[in-house]
Formats: C-alpha cells, sequence, structure tokens
C-alpha cells in the first residue's frame, strides 16, 4: 500500500491564520528548519489509481491541488477519491467534505454511528449535502473484529478500532465519550501482508489497542503536543493536553513514563511517525532539541507530501 500525508498539522494547520507564537512566527518569515503544514489527513492506495481518503481536512482543496494522483485523469468528471473514512467528528477532520460537493454520484462515507449523528446534529454536514452529491454511508463497526474493504481497493483491508480522546466541542459528548465518537485504524494490504496502525487523535494508549499496536509494521500517531500544559504555558488556553484528547510526547510531570516517547519504546520493530501537529509543539523545528530526542528514540515526524510504502 502506499500512504500519503496530505496534512500533517493538527487544527488550524502552521502557521495558524491568528497565531504569532514563535513558530507561527518563524514558518511565516521562510526562516529555515520550517514546513508550512496543512491540517491532518492521510490517503491510502493499493498502488492503482483509486484513494480512501481517511479524514477530510478543511485544506482539502490545496492538499488536491498538491496532489496529482488525487486529480481527475480519466473522465470529464472524475477522482482519485474514492471513497473517504473519518476518524472523529471534529471539525479539522470533516469540513472539507463540503469542498467534494460536486460529486457525480452520492459520497461514500464510512463512519461510526457516534460520528454520523454529530454530523447531521452538532454540525450538520450530512444534511447540507443532501441538496449536493447527497451522503451514501456505511456505518462503522466499534465492536467487531472483522475488516472491511472498500471497493475498487481489494488488496487492502481495515479494521475500525475505537479509542480514548474527545469529541469535538459543539458535541453533546464531549465530556461523555461514547464508544465510536474517537476511532484509529489497522490498515493491512493483503498482498504485501505489511499494517499501518493510524491515530491521529489518541488520548491514551489503552489495553484494548496495544495488540494492534503490536501487530503494525509502522505507527502514525497523534504528534500534537510537546508537553502536557503547552497550551497553557505559551498562554494560548486553559486546557491541557488531556481535556483535548491528546497525549503529549514527554511525561506528564510525575508521571515517569506517561508519555508518548516512553509509551512508545514498547514497540522497538515498528516504523514510528507522528502526525497531527500542533503549531506550537518545538518538534515542528527540523533543528530543535525536541526533534533531535524523538531521532534519538526512532521516532519520525510526518510532513506535508510524504510517501509511506507498507
Ligand atoms: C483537536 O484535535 O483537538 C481539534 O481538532 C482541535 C480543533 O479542531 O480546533
Ligand atoms: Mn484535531
Ligand atoms: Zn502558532
Amino acid at each position: 500500500m502506499k500512504i500519503k500525508v496530505l496534512g500533517s498539522a493538527a487544527g488550524g494547520g502552521f502557521p495558524q491564520w491568528n497565531c504569532n507564537c514563535k513558530n507561527c512566527q518563524a514558518v511565516r518569515a521562510g526562516a529555515p528548519g520550517y514546513k508550512a503544514r496543512t491540517q491532518s489527513s492521510i490517503a491510502i492506495s493499493d498502488g492503482s489509481a483509486n484513494w480512501i481518503l481517511v479524514n477530510a481536512s478543511p485544506d482539502l482543496l490545496t492538499q488536491i491541488k498538491n496532489t496529482p494522483e488525487l486529480q481527475p485523469n480519466r473522465s470529464p468528471r472524475d477522482s482519485g477519491i474514492a471513497a473517504v473514512i473519518l476518524m472523529d467528528a471534529q471539525i479539522d477532520h470533516t469540513t472539507g467534505l463540503l469542498m467534494m460537493r460536486e460529486s457525480k454520484t452520492p459520497m461514500r462515507l464510512y463512519t461510526t454511528p457516534a460520528v454520523w449523528e454529530d454530523l447531521t446534529n452538532g454540525l450538520p454536514l450530512v444534511p447540507t449535502l443532501g441538496f449536493y452529491c447527497g451522503v451514501q454511508w456505511t456505518p462503522l463497526c466499534t465492536e467487531c473484529d472483522e475488516p472491511f474493504s472498500i471497493a475498487p481497493l481489494d488488496t487492502i483491508r481495515i479494521k475500525s478500532i475505537p479509542l480514548v480522546s474527545k469529541a469535538p466541542p459543539y458535541s453533546p459528548n464531549r465530556y461523555a465519550q461514547r464508544v465510536g465518537d474517537n476511532i484509529g485504524l489497522l490498515i493491512e494490504d493483503v498482498s504485501t501482508g505489511k499494517t499501518v496502525f493510524y491515530a491521529p487523535g489518541l488520548g491514551e494508549i489503552t489495553p484494548n489497542i496495544l495488540p494492534y499496536m503490536q501487530a503494525a509494521d509502522v505507527l502514525m500517531i497523534d504528534g500534537t503536543f510537546w508537553t502536557e500544559d503547552e497550551m497553557i504555558t505559551q498562554g494560548f488556553s486553559s486546557k491541557m493536553a488531556a481535556d483535548m484528547g491528546h497525549l503529549p510526547q514527554t511525561d506528564k510531570p510525575g508521571e515517569k513514563g506517561s508519555g508518548m516517547i516512553s509509551q512508545l519504546r514498547q514497540f522497538a520493530h515498528q516504523r514510528k511517525v507522528l502526525i497531527h501537529i500542533n503549531n506550537t509543539n518545538p518538534i515542528l523545528y527540523d533543528h530543535s532539541d525536541e526533534r533531535a530526542i524523538l531521532a534519538d528514540n526512532g521516532i519520525e515526524v510526518s510532513y506535508d507530501g510524504m510517501e509511506i510504502v507498507a
């Protein structure tokens, strides 16, 4: 399989429109060692011209412009995007759906029932799209261990795995998480036998996801924050990383072993790639001490346009 990172930044992107933090200033000024990044999304293909879009970023049109494989190549109205899977109902993962409204056929959308409900009520993208292309929904099961495939990508098998993160701020479930508000994916290409675990929003490495992470060859995982209180110390928010459903890279004070770097040490054989990186995170500077710590731990930082073949 081939995975293209369409967007490697968290909500807001990099630089964020209204942010004057050190990183955003530097990338805006074109300083060396800083790359602009769009909001988080990947595309998966089986090696053919067909791709599954995983999350629909508000930056989708820019991402398609930067990715010839997704552009119309075969008929007067066409797209490399065969279907869309959503990890959650967050704005940075869903609002790009509106940019696909010109589709000539109903959009093929795979979400959990919990995400479908939020996109029907709190942020009514689904009923809105009903006035344009319409949506053909396939519910994602969060209890079954059976993989599904999405035609015509016949060699790709996907499992949806419920995990702990957060429903969006607009959701009635923000403070009362339901199973299916957030998922990760185990993506397998049966022709190569390789698997990728993808979880751009992950608040906790809970026992139920461990076997999937252990089985994977590649982990593409939440890279939002370096520290638990990053948004507070930089003066941008009163929220901890945990309040937003993200596990920071470093250990929480007094909780040795709690952070992502510590926890990823148990996955010695996996390629480890961070995605969904917030603009306040010091790892966005290629030559930072924090980036060197990641490298020492065998952890990569994704960038827009990155390709992973597995
Ligand atoms: C998050 O990942 O915490 C949210 O996407 C933030 C946002 O959309 O503003
Ligand atoms: Mn997000
Ligand atoms: Zn910033």
